[in-house]
């Protein structure tokens, strides 16, 4: 079977290219090479021993993207991550998240609804929750009023793929509501190419141990939380990936009734700030240099998943633990260097 992954040279969209690879399947990439570049296709194909096709496209680009869909008739099922994801980036340049995370996706459905049958699985997240009201985040918490376009982009598009999936009845659909993706793949070959300062904790982390920043600033130590620090569910890369496989299989197996569905994807767990720093001090050996600072606007003071329907329905659960994740981060941020 042919899967086609959208921003499949991405973070995520890499490691889920390997996953989906691991499985049988073969793998179509487009990418626009925006936020990654060729040498993750090499490192791909370093794991999987296959490389899988890639074709340089920019879905903003309605013409290219329809050609490619023409060239492509035997597309199984979409896995769809090719997006904009940079919170604060977001609130300085909306108008490129709307086309660029939005009118992207209305051209991906259009070509989608003229073939017979497919499969789309969609790159969500916990973002659409916002502050939730109860702990953990059960799929049927409201969403809340975004609080950055990118927030908005992700909640504007679950309702865009609903709507065209009760429309369309060849058309059916999983949003994935991610939490907080870390780590990368064991072999060192792929993980985490953040541009420029990182934005995230972990990549933050790493590279403050390695040399390349002076030290972590953390985001408030004032919060109602154990030990003042905001709390995520950080979710080993490789977990997320192979929940994306999971979930196409529910669909290209019609397994479900529904034509869509949307399912938390976490561990369940909450961690702090300051236990993610000292997991990595253990795992890595490294003293850490950080110092408090001030809050981060839009910052939640916690997010973490109820997982129950993932792991009832999906048949899926996170396997890896915090640690497990910050040694992959670590052993892929000491090769960079080497690169
Ligand atoms: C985690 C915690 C920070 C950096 C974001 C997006 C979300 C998703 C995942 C795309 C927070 C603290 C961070 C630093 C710090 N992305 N922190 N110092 O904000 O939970 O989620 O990334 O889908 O949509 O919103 O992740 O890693 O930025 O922050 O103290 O240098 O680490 O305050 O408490 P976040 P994060």
């Amino acid at each position: 079977m042919k899967i086609l992954v959208t921003g499949g040279l991405g973070f995520i969209g890499s490691h889920t290219v390997v996953a989906l690879q691991s499985k049988g399947y073969e793998v179509v990439i487009i990418d626009n090479l925006s936020n990654s570049t060729l040498n993750v296709l090499k490192g791909i194909t370093s794991i999987s021993k296959k490389t899988p096709i890639f074709e340089k496209l920019d879905m903003r680009d309605k013409t290219d993207l329809k050609k490619f869909f023409l060239k492509h008739k035997d597309i199984d099922g979409v896995i769809h991550f090719a997006a904009s994801k940079a919170v604060g980036e977001s609130v300085v340049n909306p108008l490129l998240y709307y086309e660029n995370n939005i009118a992207t996706l209305t051209y991906l459905l259009q070509n989608l609804t003229e073939l017979t049958q497919q499969n789309l699985i969609f790159s969500s997240s916990c973002t659409v929750y916002g502050e939730a009201d109860n702990l953990p985040v059960l799929e049927e918490a409201p969403v809340k009023k975004a609080i950055s376009p990118y927030g908005n982009t992700k909640q504007i598009g679950e309702e865009i793929i609903k709507d065209s999936c009760s429309a369309h009845s060849n058309l059916k659909a999983i949003s994935l509501r991610y939490f907080n993706p870390i780590g990368a793949h064991p072999t060192a070959a792929i993980g985490e190419l953040p541009s420029g300062t990182p934005q995230n904790l972990v990549p933050f982390i790493t590279q403050t141990a390695i040399g390349k920043r002076e030290k972590l600033s953390v985001f408030g130590n004032d919060y109602p939380t154990a030990d003042g620090t905001c709390v995520r569910d950080y979710i080993h890369v490789m977990d997320l990936a192979e929940a994306h496989v999971v979930a196409l299989e529910r669909l290209i197996s019609s397994k479900s009734e529904m034509n869509y569905e949307v399912f938390n994807v976490g561990t369940g767990v909450g961690s702090s700030v300051l236990e993610v720093v000292s997991a990595f001090e253990k795992t890595s050996g490294e003293k850490l240099n950080y110092h408090i600072v001030d809050r981060r606007e839009g910052d939640v003071i916690a997010a973490y998943a109820d997982t129950t329907k993932a792991n009832e329905i999906l048949g899926w659960k996170a396997k890896r633990t915090l640690s497990q994740a910050l040694e992959d981060a670590w052993r892929w941020e000491q090769q960079t260097v080497l690169q």
